[in-house]
């Protein structure tokens, strides 16, 4: 993964103003002296915030938010749909983290990082009361920064049975450093447990991938269960819940039924942007590249951009 920068012109877009206009801010020192790199000005994502503030414009997000992709079926594409999602919206600006919940660790590997390069989890934070930054890692992106996951996070489930305030453990960490981000991105293992209901509490926001088929269309009942029990119990309640169509091909039949299928049962959830079946993902998921640096002109990082538009209709910049 490596640290995009931006053109004037690129940067002008994102800001939603022109060049010429970015050019005399720098020259009137209303604006900062970019880099320059290659004999060419350069412009970071992370400085966007602070160009929004001396240009006197809004912030790119009013309320943050915590966000988990879940689904009991394994498969669906929540770890390379969030880690893309999460590296897109760095991109665009804004502060991300992304956090690891499956001790499979394929998030942290999707990110391009490896295994043995950190010694700590969520195990440590969620039993052992480590502080909540120290777990956290830089990542190539100034601005996404990602708790990563391994095998060492597996023993959580049983370790959490006998604690106290056992389901609510990730969200009271995570309200010392929440402030810090625009958006707080996980990614669950696909099973019921201790550790994804305390992603659960800790989320505002649900994603659940589905694919068009009717195996994960069953699925999303006992999801939808499941969550009517934490609701109930927890005297809790999501904010906003995104079914979402992975891996889409419009040419199969049975793609267009499960579509129906939900749209008829779940309409209120189902979001109108679908990302349809694109090996350059598969690809760029398994090389640990983003999609968006991997194949950017390609429908992949397309039906991201409509996702996230769908996701922060007020976001000014998505281009
Ligand atoms: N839209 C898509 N088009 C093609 N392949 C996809 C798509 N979404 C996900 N995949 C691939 O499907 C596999 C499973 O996705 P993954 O994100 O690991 O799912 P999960 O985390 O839900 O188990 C991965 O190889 C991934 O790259
Ligand atoms: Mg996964």
């Amino acid at each position: 993964m490596e640290q995009p920068l931006y053109t004037a012109k690129e940067y002008a877009t994102l800001l939603g103003i022109s060049k010429s206009a970015l050019l005399k801010m720098e020259n009137d020192g209303r604006l900062p002296q970019p880099e320059v790199r290659n004999g060419a000005r350069a412009y970071h994502p992370h400085d966007i915030p602070r160009y929004l503030q001396l240009l006197g414009m809004p912030p790119l997000v009013e309320t943050k938010r915590r966000q988990i992709f879940l689904n009991f079926k394994g498969g669906t594409g929540k770890t390379s749909i969030s880690a893309f999602y999460a590296y897109r919206l760095a991109q665009l600006g804004m502060q991300v983290l992304l956090i690891d919940l499956d001790p499979q660790g394929h998030l942290t590997q999707c990110l391009g990082i490896n295994h043995e390069s950190f010694t700590s989890t969520l195990y440590n934070v969620l039993i052992e009361r480590l502080d909540i930054r120290d777990v956290i890692m830089d990542t190539t992106m100034n601005n996404l920064k990602l708790i990563p996951a391994n095998l060492d996070l597996s023993p959580v489930e049983l370790a959490l049975t006998s604690m106290n305030a056992r389901e609510q453990r990730l969200k009271k960490s995570l309200s010392a450093i929440q402030d810090s981000y625009d958006v707080i991105v996980m990614d669950a293992s696909p099973s019921i447990g201790l550790l994804n209901l305390n992603g659960i509490l800790a989320s505002t926001e649900l994603f659940v991938p589905v694919l068009a088929d009717f195996l994960s269309y069953h699925g999303l009942k006992i999801l939808f269960e499941t969550l009517a029990t934490i609701e109930e119990d927890f005297d809790f309640m999501l904010e906003n819940i995104y079914i979402f169509l992975n891996n889409y091909n419009a040419s199969h039949n049975i793609c267009q039924r499960a579509k129906e299928a939900l749209e008829k049962h779940y309409s209120s959830y189902l979001m109108k942007t679908l990302i349809r079946q694109d090996i350059k993902i598969a690809e760029a998921a398994s090389m640990g590249m983003p999609i968006h640096q991997y194949a950017p002109k390609n429908r992949g990082s397309a039906d991201l951009n409509a996702f996230i538009r769908e996701v922060f209709p007020n976001l000014p910049i998505v281009f």
